[in-house]
């Protein structure tokens, strides 16, 4: 893909991925991209876990009592089927990585602007990894906030926070979201 116009228009966040595996050079450098975001105070406060397959497993007791949770909340009892849906969003993903930004108790000026620079780093790894053909999706479910994934990742609650998972594969398919007009979400002022 080239040209930086085509890779930001033809992103989308991608589903489901296919069985191809991720080299990990390709993840290096999406890091670099990473790495080289705006940040206002020079805090540099992302960071990036790559979830390997043994730390996804200890993640799995909380996944399946959240789906039975969600399950029992909409007044239904888990099917084996919509726990083994659960456990796949997590195992059978190519790669995961958990996402973190720094915390500064006590200022909250400071952890908004963090906040902003860690998704301007995420979103250079995703239009990283989106250029050399290799689609992500950003994941906000329970598991990615819930206090024993911080345990089990070995992240400390009190020096971050985790934004959200980035899943990451080669694309089975592409989903076709249309945008907003880019007119109708500009106006320029005398
Ligand atoms: C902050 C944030 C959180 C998101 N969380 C989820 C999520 O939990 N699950 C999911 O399927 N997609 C999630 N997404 C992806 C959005 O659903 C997706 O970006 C949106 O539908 C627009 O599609 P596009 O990325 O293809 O433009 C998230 C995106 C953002 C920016």
């Amino acid at each position: 893909m080239n040209g930086a116009q085509e890779i930001l228009k033809s992103r989308r966040t991608i589903y489901k991925f296919s069985d191809k595996r991720v080299d990990y050079s390709e993840l290096e450098l999406a890091f670099e991209a990473a790495d080289n975001a705006p940040c206002h105070k020079k805090t540099y406060p992302w960071k990036y876990y790559v979830v390997g397959r043994k730390s996804r497993e200890m993640l799995l007791p909380t996944v399946i009592s959240l789906c039975r949770k969600k399950e029992e909340s909409k007044g239904n009892v888990a099917s084996k089927q919509s726990e083994a849906r659960a456990i796949s969003k997590i195992m059978d993903v190519p790669v995961i990585i958990a996402v973190t930004t720094k915390l500064t108790p006590g200022d909250d000026f400071r952890e908004e602007e963090d906040y902003a620079a860690t998704v301007c780093s995420l979103h250079n790894l995703v239009l990283s990894l989106w250029s050399r053909g290799i689609g992500s999706q950003w994941s906000t479910g329970g598991i990615t906030r819930h206090q024993s994934t911080y345990k089990n990742l070995g992240i400390s609650e009190t020096k971050e926070r985790i934004i959200g998972f980035v899943k990451v594969g080669y694309p089975e398919s592409i989903p076709g979201e249309k945008k907003v007009e880019a007119r109708k979400i500009v106006e320029y002022l005398p």
